[in-house]
Order: C-alpha cells, then sequence, then structure tokens
C-alpha cells in the first residue's frame, strides 16, 4: 500500500453499526471493526471505475461512492466504461498514471483486468473488487457485493410463488402443472451472472426434475441463455424467438430489470396481459424506477432490492480501513474464489420486492419517493 502517515476515518466510527444493520446472510461473520483516528489534511485519490450508465443503479453507485470518499476528505477520479471492456482498463491504467491512491472497480469484464491491476499491485495500490468479482487476477485485497447467490434464489423462488408452486412460507402447495416457464440469465462476462444463475437453479431444478415446471425451448444452460452486455433488447429479441414456439408461458426467469423490460415488452407484442392472456410471473433485479412502477401496477411480478446506499458504505467502510493499514470488516472468507485467490467479502442482504411490499421497502427506506413512481 502506498505511504499514509495519519487517517481521516471520522465518519468511520458510525460504520460498523451501520453495517450491522444491513444484515449479513448465511455466512460467518469476522470483523475488525476500524478504529477512527485524528483526521488529517492531507487527501489521498481514489479512482473509482463503474462499468455502464445503461442501468441506472451504476450511475447511482458511483455517485453515492464519491460522494461518500469526498466526505472523508478524499479526492476522487470517477470513470465510467459504457460497457467497454477496453475502454475501462485504459481508464484504470490512467488512474493510476494519475497517482490514485486506492480503486474501486466495477468491473465491465471480470476476466481482462489482470494485466492493468497487476500494475496497481506492484505500484502498492489496494483495489476493491465492487458487486462484481474480478477474475484471475491476484490485485484484489477486497470484495463488496450482495449475496449473488441469494439474489438469484430469492428470484426462483419469487417466481415459484408467483406460479402458485409454493405458499408464501415456501412450502410446496402441491400444485403440479405442468407450468411453462422460459429461462434467461445474464451477461457471461459478468461472475454476478454466474452466480445469480446457479442460485435460481438450485430452486428451480427439483421442479424442472419433477415435471411440475417445463421449459417449451428445452433451453436452460447457462452458455444458451446468456445475455452478452446484460443487453434488454437482445433478451426481448430471444423471447420473440422463443414465443414462436407457440406455448403459452406461465413464467420468466428474467435476471434483472433491464432483461425484465425486454421480456415483457416482446410478451406484450405477442398479446400477454390482457384479461384472457395474463402476464406470465416475470422476476427481475435492481428494483430500477421503470421496473418498480410495473411491479406496482402488476406487469412485473418481483424484482430484488439491492440497496445501493448501504454497498457504497460498506465499499469506503473497507477503502479507508485499507488506506489506513488497518483491516476491512469482512463477512465472508469462503465464497468468492475468483481463479487464484478466496477473496475476503463483505455480503450485503438483497431483498424481493412485489406489489404487497414495494411501498413498506422502498418508500418508507426512503430510496424512493412517491413522485419518482409515479
Ligand atoms: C449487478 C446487477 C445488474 C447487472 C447489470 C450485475 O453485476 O449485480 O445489479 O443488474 O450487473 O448491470
Amino acid at each position: 500500500m502506498r505511504a499514509r502517515t495519519t487517517t481521516v476515518a471520522a465518519g468511520l466510527l458510525l460504520l460498523p453499526l451501520a453495517l450491522a444493520a444491513c444484515a449479513p446472510t448465511e455466512t460467518t461473520a469476522t470483523t475488525s471493526a476500524a478504529t477512527a483516528t485524528t483526521a488529517d489534511s492531507a487527501s489521498l485519490t481514489v479512482g473509482v471505475a463503474m462499468p455502464s450508465t445503461a442501468i441506472t443503479r451504476w450511475i447511482a453507485d458511483g455517485e453515492n461512492v464519491k460522494a461518500q470518499l469526498e466526505d472523508l476528505g478524499h479526492e476522487v477520479d470517477l470513470r465510467n466504461a459504457e460497457d467497454d471492456a477496453t475502454l475501462q482498463a485504459e481508464q484504470i491504467g490512467e488512474m493510476i498514471e494519475g497517482g490514485a491512491d486506492a480503486l474501486v472497480v466495477g468491473a465491465v469484464d471480470g476476466t481482462v483486468l489482470t494485466s492493468v491491476l497487476a500494475e496497481a499491485k506492484a505500484a502498492g495500490i489496494p483495489v476493491l473488487s465492487y458487486d462484481r468479482l474480478i477474475l484471475g487476477s491476484d490485485a484484489i485485497d477486497y470484495y463488496a457485493t450482495f449475496d449473488n447467490a441469494r439474489v438469484g434464489v430469492q428470484q426462483a423462488t419469487s417466481l415459484l410463488e408467483g406460479l402458485g408452486v409454493i405458499d408464501a412460507t415456501g412450502a410446496p402447495t402441491g400444485a403440479t402443472g405442468p407450468f411453462a416457464i422460459e429461462v434467461f440469465a445474464g451477461s457471461p462476462d459478468d461472475n454476478n451472472a454466474t452466480v445469480f444463475y446457479q442460485g435460481a437453479m438450485s430452486v428451480l431444478q427439483p421442479y424442472l426434475d419433477s415435471g411440475v415446471l417445463v421449459v417449451p425451448s428445452g433451453v436452460t444452460d447457462l452458455a444458451s441463455v446468456g445475455t452478452p452486455g446484460w443487453d434488454g433488447e437482445a433478451a426481448g429479441q430471444r423471447m420473440t424467438t422463443l414465443l414462436g414456439q407457440g406455448v403459452p408461458l406461465d413464467g420468466v426467469l428474467a435476471p434483472n430489470d433491464g432483461l425484465a423490460r425486454g421480456i415483457l415488452a416482446s410478451l406484450g407484442n405477442a398479446g400477454y396481459g390482457t384479461g384472457s392472456k395474463p402476464w406470465p410471473i416475470v422476476t427481475g433485479q435492481d428494483a430500477e424506477v421503470d421496473s418498480v412502477r410495473l411491479v406496482a401496477e402488476g406487469t412485473q411480478h418481483s424484482t430484488i432490492y439491492k440497496d445501493t446506499r448501504q454497498l457504497a458504505e460498506v465499499a469506503v467502510s473497507m477503502l479507508d480501513a485499507l488506506l489506513n493499514g488497518e483491516e476491512p470488516e469482512t463477512n465472508d472468507l469462503t465464497s468468492y474464489d475468483n481463479g487464484v485467490k478466496v477473496v475476503p467479502s463483505y455480503l450485503l442482504a438483497p431483498q424481493v420486492v412485489t406489489a404487497e411490499n414495494y411501498e413498506a421497502v422502498l418508500i418508507d427506506s426512503g430510496y424512493y419517493t412517491q413522485e419518482d413512481l409515479r
């Protein structure tokens, strides 16, 4: 790590409490709470590399991380790579050349940053993998994310509940279907997409095996159901192709809201969304404003809320600890092997949002206002 003489972290006094409220899931906590010491005037520069502005959450992620780092007295070099992995590697290279003291990276492609991050490591610059795990690099010090496997489990559980296969307690209702579903996954270059898919399939597979669920296309393997670049339009086109088989659909596993909207547009064009042909149960993720509206009106069945304010808080807390020569707080030391090392992680808890609870979860928490959702 680069030389750092004194520390900045007055705001960190509050963070262990804030993190405790985030209810990490299913993991063994090993904590080393950061200790705050006297602020100094020397500001450090943190490079923040975000993947895309196409999905609204990344804009908020970048702004939240920047604002919180600035509150701690740091300078921030925030870049967005617009889903271009080569551009992101260049941006990170520029941050290193520009004297970054630490890096926060939400990777476009988790596999192509190895050489630029080796430069960071050689320069003693700590690297935090943000939301998406960076693969194949030993330069990653820590990982801040949501419990991605749980996201997939929640999506699939919500799909089953919407279909009436399980009840609100998760108990099978005895419904035998068969219910026709199609399966979509996210971008193959994003490690999260694999983890979401695996989490979801762990829940769906027994019902596929028993015949309660059927997949008209017969296609469920990750390589075939992935959506490069998390491109919602491409997901819509695939949906249109699949609908050409003529089998009425009861449900769609959609891994995020952008894909869900593309899929719903295709379903709408095919005549779904009427009294005689109701919307299939469609899942999502991110609680994007446009999709929460669809959830509220009953078009999209559910989304998964991941409070990006909390993720920014965790990331900034970890980073500040690193910059202060302290050990960041983690709660998972086993799940995220990037092929070179198991990256110590802090996982936040995601939450299912439906028409029943969106006001309590999203509005009462201040994530959105009623006006946002009009
Ligand atoms: C994130 C999701 C997001 C997706 C597309 C994933 O890595 O965890 O929240 O919807 O990327 O940007």
